[in-house]
């Protein structure tokens, strides 16, 4: 339960399922063309508009254009608009959702791991303005996530990487048996095993949204999701690389810092850089560190001279650190 309203989650489900939750004639679907081209069969009959896929479409224009066709197609404070995709096109369909006609009903049906596990989940949505990510949104939750594991067949392998990049991070965050549970396991064994899919996306997205739902405004416990990302989100837009990829790279960051300024032992750096590889993500990259500070001072989480910091204690525990921007340099500098 959320400030606003009850959010229902169906795990387990399948997409055509929708039209249970609510009536066809007041659906519109938004999704991009990559899902679009890879699952045409779920769309046919149904009110659609397709957007290009990519992060760079994460863009007010293209607000825009879905906010034009929802008139064409004579969209109304009853129309539910739902969107079908990964992180971009739930990020677009709620800020879209939060605006039109000064909000419509929405509901999310994520098709990538990370979007499942996180970018679909606590009801943030916010767009980029050029270099700046995420910098303008809003906070609106979806009525209801619907979970369809079967979509996640056609998920390219960089893609099941970038999702276990947030699951680590959670588990770096808050659940230390999470994060022994991933030491025994793969991607592949995720891949083939649908039971033991499920429930790890059940216990991430129950992580996710306790957080969420207990800091809707973000005010403390919820700066936790940051692990990773105060360097991940400038090494992601600076150099073009994913975003689980940046974020695995910014928690290295983090987790260095973290053993510097609370002696974090260090078999547990070691014991984070070995999970993300294991997870065929990166744990060093050469990034240029000016560029990275100069995003790093646009963080959302500065105040004044100061950054909101996210370290761990230990597997399982991050705490937030305010850290001067000139300690934060010096780190990078030293670590990165
Ligand atoms: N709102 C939040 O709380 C929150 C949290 C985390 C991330 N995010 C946002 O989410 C975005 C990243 O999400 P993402 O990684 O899902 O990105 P994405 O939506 O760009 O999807 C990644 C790629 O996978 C493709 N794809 C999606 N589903 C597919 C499928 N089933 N089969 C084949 N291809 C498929 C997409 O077309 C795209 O090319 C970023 O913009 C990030 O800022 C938001
Ligand atoms: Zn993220």
């Amino acid at each position: 339960m959320f400030s606003d309203k009850k959010v229902t989650y169906y795990f387990d489900s399948a997409l055509s399922y929708v039209e249970k939750i609510i009536e066809k004639h007041k659906a519109i679907f938004l999704t991009d063309n990559n899902v679009y081209n890879k699952h045409p069969h779920l769309f046919e009959g149904l009110n659609t508009i397709v957007i290009h896929a990519g992060e760079n479409t994460k863009q007010q224009k293209t607000i825009d254009e879905v906010i034009n066709q929802l008139i064409q197609k004579e969209a109304t404070r009853d129309t539910w608009l739902i969107g079908v995709g990964g992180g971009v096109i739930t990020d677009i369909t709620g800020f879209v959702a939060g605006i039109y006609m000064r909000g419509i009903n929405t509901g999310f049906i994520p098709t990538t791991l990370l979007a499942m596990v996180d970018a679909a989940v606590g009801g943030k949505s916010a767009i980029d303005v050029g270099m700046y990510k995420n910098i303008i949104g809003l906070t609106k939750q979806p009525s209801f996530l619907l979970y369809d594991y079967s979509l996640l067949q056609t998920l390219p392998n960089e893609e099941w990487s970038n999702g276990f990049a947030e699951i680590i991070k959670h588990a770096c965050i808050k659940d230390a048996t999470m994060f022994e549970m991933l030491e025994t396991t793969s991607i592949d064994y995720f891949k083939l095993n649908n039971e033991a899919l499920a429930s790890l996306v059940y216990k991430n997205v129950m992580l996710k949204s306790a957080i969420a739902q207990h800091d809707e405004l973000e005010k403390g416990d919820r700066k936790l999701l940051n692990f990773g990302h105060t360097i991940g989100h400038p090494i992601e837009t600076t150099h073009q690389i994913s975003h689980g990829n940046a974020i695995s790279i910014g928690m290295v960051c983090a987790a260095f810092f973290s053993s510097e300024i609370i002696n974090l032992q260090q078999n547990l750096t070691q014991r984070i850089i070995a999970l993300l590889e294991k997870y065929n993500l990166p744990s060093a990259y050469c990034f240029n560190k000016d560029k990275v500070f100069e995003l790093i001072k646009m963080d959302k989480k500065r105040t004044g001279t100061n950054i909101n910091f996210i370290l761990i204690a230990a597997i399982g525990e991050g705490f937030i650190k305010e850290l001067s921007l000139v300690q934060v340099k010096q780190l990078i500098d030293k670590h990165c």
